[in-house]
């Protein structure tokens, strides 16, 4: 699925660009120049929460004449996978002079730099994870911001004070961590991650302050608007939702539920049974057994799942042999139902990991395949979700009225246990994944831990150590846990848990689980490690 994005400005795009103004309210707008980056879409979504008009632009396409036909309040050029010393990305450098306020981030902060005159060389260090800020200079970006602050980069480059730029801020690697040159504002880090601490102020000071927006226009009504558009399509038809226990999925079945109200719509639940925890089936039972509105089926695939990974050790593999098995069974599910849509409950996270998302002409990486993307059943799909972030979308479920234990549920992925175990998925590693999990969830709980971290996992690495139990030397599995603080799962930083919570949970582990002979915590946050172990 694709967010509508602009193209060029001809007077067809011109005209539905001014009637959506009209709808909203608003004679603002911010053209958004989406580079690739994994996080431009929270750049979206945060104007969007401020009520400001966000309209995402092709940089491959659309030319310095396009900007000016459609006049936007203000420009900003997200960062992006490519690197503007070396593989500098399709974008017409005439935008820079127009004279519309413009703000560049990482990698959009690195070309305006270069079309201004500075120089943009590689660093001597990569510079990932959070850093902090120094503000060296008063400026209308960082007014009600202090004078040091928190904030996430990640890039390799770096901005050489040269070409009459004029420094704002530093950290200890970026000496020109922000600039300001005319109407351009570059940042060498992330305003739009929540682990900027102040990254929400600096887009109001943009869009308020810089750009001089004055009528932003009240949001909400998104899940209404959602369902509106959902009961158009579905009107007297059949629709089939993979249903996990988790909170998505969830969030996509209550809208599908307000939208089929009194329109003489079938909806039909599949869970499927094999790579899954135990309480996940179960909150499946609990909270979508016995409705009128949905009946619910359940399909063991442990043995499809176990034939395709028979063999597979690569994570990629794996993650493509779990999605045939998906697609197999919902496929088949799609035809004994007859179904007319098949819904899922895909964040635009996934689009994007999986390299999706806005279409424009920028590169982007695929960090991983996810397994509700792209799959081309044989009947169109639904995925009311997929232009929200984890936070945005639980928030429609608390208006569409999901309970809040399945809205605060700790996401599980997909692909469920497949990502967890490192080398081959056997029946056997598939048990030990299911207690080591079993294990630390009980423990989160038990310790009121659990809703104060956003994820956590068991991982069963692919190595052996060696241990004593009892009087005897063994080889056990090693264990990896690993517990984060997040909002939205773009980013995420280890969470801190006490040792003593986690030496006892590593001794329940060791101790019940014969196979395991230790159990190891990570400590990378993301980026740069993911937050699933594959
Ligand atoms: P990563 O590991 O990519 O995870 O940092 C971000 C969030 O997405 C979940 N995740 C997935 N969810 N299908 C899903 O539905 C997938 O293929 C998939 N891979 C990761 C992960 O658990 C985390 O919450």
């Amino acid at each position: 699925m694709a967010v509508t994005t602009f193209k060029k400005a001809t007077v067809e795009t011109l005209a539905a660009v001014a009637e959506e103004m009209k709808v909203r309210q608003t004679k603002s707008l911010i053209l958004l120049f989406s580079m690739g980056s994994q996080f431009d879409h929270l750049i979206f979504q945060g104007l969007a929460k401020l009520g400001v008009f966000c309209l995402v632009a092709d940089p491959a396409s659309v030319s310095a004449e396009d900007v000016k036909k459609l006049q936007p309040t203000g420009v900003i050029i997200s960062g992006g996978p490519a690197s503007e010393h070396n593989e500098p990305p399709p974008f017409d450098r005439a935008i820079f002079d127009i004279g519309i306020p413009l703000f560049g981030i990482c990698l959009g902060a690195q070309m305006a730099a270069k079309h201004i005159g500075a120089r943009v060389v590689p660093g001597e260090k990569r510079e990932f994870g959070v850093h902090r800020l120094r503000i060296t200079e008063d400026d209308a970006l960082f007014v009600n911001i202090p004078a040091e602050t928190l904030v996430l980069q990640s890039h390799g480059d770096i901005i050489e004070l040269t070409g009459g730029i004029t420094v704002l801020a530093s950290t200890d690697n970026a000496p020109v961590a922000a600039f300001s040159f005319k109407h351009i504002r570059g940042v060498q880090f992330h305003p739009e991650v929540t682990d900027t601490e102040h990254g929400v102020q600096m887009f109001e000071n943009f869009c308020f302050t810089i750009c001089n927006i004055t009528d932003p226009f009240p949001v909400g009504k998104v899940a209404e608007q959602k369902i509106a558009a959902l009961r158009e399509k579905i009107c007297g038809k059949k629709v089939l939702i993979a249903l996990s226990g988790g909170s998505d999925s969830s969030v996509v079945a209550h809208l599908l539920k307000a939208a089929a109200k009194d329109n003489n719509v079938k909806i039909r639940g599949v869970y499927i049974r094999g790579i899954d925890r135990p309480d996940d089936e179960n909150n499946v039972h609990r909270f979508f057994g016995n409705q009128k509105w949905l009946d619910v089926k359940v399909v063991d695939a442990t043995d499809l799942f176990l034939e395709a990974l028979a063999g597979k050790t690569a994570m990629h593999e794996k993650r493509v042999a779990m999605r045939g098995i998906y697609r197999e069974v919902l496929e088949k599910e799609i035809e004994s139902f007859g179904a007319d849509f098949i819904a899922q409950g895909t964040l635009y996270t996934d689009l994007v990991e999986s390299g999706e998302g806005h279409e424009t002409g920028a590169r982007r990486a695929q960090i991983k395949l996810h397994h509700n993307v792209n799959n081309k059943f044989s009947v169109p799909e639904l995925t009311p979700l997929g232009d929200c972030v984890k936070d945005n979308a639980r928030d429609i479920g608390r208006e569409v009225g999901v309970p809040e234990e399945l809205l605060t549920r700790h996401p599980f992925p997909g692909p469920g246990l497949v990502v967890r175990i490192e080398g081959e998925v056997t029946a056997e590693r598939l048990a030990l994944s299911r207690a080591g999990d079993g294990i630390f969830m009980e423990e989160l709980r038990k310790w009121n831990l659990y809703s104060t971290v956003w994820q956590a996992g068991a991982v069963i690495l692919n190595s052996k150590c060696t241990c004593t139990k009892g009087d005897d030397a063994a080889e056990g599995w090693v264990v990896c846990l690993w517990a984060v603080w997040s909002v939205n799962g773009f980013t995420a930083r280890p969470a801190r848990l006490s040792h003593e919570f986690m030496e006892y949970v590593s001794d329940r582990i060791t101790n019940e689980i014969r196979e395991v002979g230790t159990v190891v915590f990570r400590t990378s946050g993301k980026p740069p490690a993911t937050i699933e172990w594959g």
